[in-house]
């Protein structure tokens, strides 16, 4: 039997519980990559409310990458405030993870292996305990798994790269589970897991609106379900948890190991510790999606605590 609460250990991570924060873009560094100082209290928020593991937005490894608001690890000079960022969260026993990204990398996909090794260095002297590969909703990398003609062979070189760049650090990727046929994917995912100390399904509907609590929850479950029954890599799914008895079922039906959360810790930090508490009402995140465009990527429910 799993519950939400149980501490477990992962290369690298030392969590608390089976919740993770999934990767979330705050808009708040400048084009060169500097942080603004909203950062600090946003991350110190999510570290205190309790959650497992928190995974940064995301983060460019091009100095060239543009998109708006987007943090980089791009160059030396950054590392020095991703340090102070690490730090914060380190301070309330949470680990952290980097994510790191490329919206528009180079044309020939073998040239973005050295910008990702070279990030997850810099993750590592940074103080992050993992780093993950963002290859979903349309970014460079997910580009690259629907028009490449061997996807998983490019992703476990780009793996064993990053691996090879900072082995100490936890080493995990999102990646869409509908960017290809079913089965497909499923055979990418698998290969590609054994590279990895963990892998987060995600798929292209990446935010689904509306979210209804016992109805629409966890909406990328069968594939992440299925894919758990193939790999031993720990599966994280993220997509529309609500409820703790979702989770729970989610976690006792199958072989996921965690679940990853983005809305509704933007709108309560503090979540996990409320449920801890034994408060099990469910999110309450009505999945309205205004998130993507307030400042700093605040609920308009809260925004006097944002930007
Ligand atoms: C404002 C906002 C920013 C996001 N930024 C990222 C990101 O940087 N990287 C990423 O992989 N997913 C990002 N996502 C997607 C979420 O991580 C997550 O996959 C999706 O929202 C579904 O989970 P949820 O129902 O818990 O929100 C973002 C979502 C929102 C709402």
């Amino acid at each position: 039997m799993k519950h939400l609460f149980d501490a477990t250990e992962l290369h690298g991570l030392k969590l608390k519980n089976r919740l993770w924060r999934s990767a979330t873009w705050e808009a708040l560094a400048a084009p060169s990559g500097h942080f603004d100082e909203r950062i600090f209290g946003i991350y110190d928020a999510l570290a205190a409310g309790g959650v497992g593991a928190i995974v940064s937005g995301f983060t460019s490894v091009s100095d060239e990458d543009v998109y708006f608001g987007q943090a980089r690890l791009s160059n030396d000079s950054l590392i020095a405030e991703h340090k102070r960022l690490t730090k914060g969260v380190h301070a309330h026993g949470t680990p952290f993870v980097a994510q790191v990204a490329l919206n528009e990398g180079p044309r020939n996909p073998g040239d973005a292996l050295p910008l990702f090794a070279a990030a997850a260095r810099r993750a590592a002297l940074a103080g992050y305990d993992g780093v993950q590969i963002h290859a979903a909703h349309g970014f460079y990398l997910s580009r690259v798994v629907a028009s490449s003609g061997n996807p998983a062979a490019f992703f476990c070189r780009l793996a064993d790269a990053m691996r090879e760049a900072a082995p100490a650090l936890h080493l995990t990727m999102k990646m869409d589970c509908d960017d290809l046929p079913m089965q497909i994917s499923l055979e990418v995912f698998t290969e590609v897991a054994a590279h990895l100390d963990s892998i987060e399904v995600s798929g292209n509907g990446t935010s689904v609106p509306g979210i209804r609590t016992g109805r629409d929850e966890g909406y990328f479950a069968p594939f992440a379900a299925a894919l758990a029954e193939r790999t031993k890599t720990p599966v994280v799914l993220v997509g529309g948890h609500r409820s703790v008895e979702c989770m729970k079922r989610l976690l006792n039906t199958t072989n996921i190991s965690f679940l990853s959360l983005s809305r509704p810790l933007i709108r309560e930090p503090d979540l996990p510790n409320r449920w801890l508490g034994g408060d099990t009402t469910p999110a309450k995140c009505v999945s309205c999606n205004s998130c993507y465009r307030t400042p700093a990527h605040g609920c308009i429910f809260n925004l006097h605590t944002r930007g």
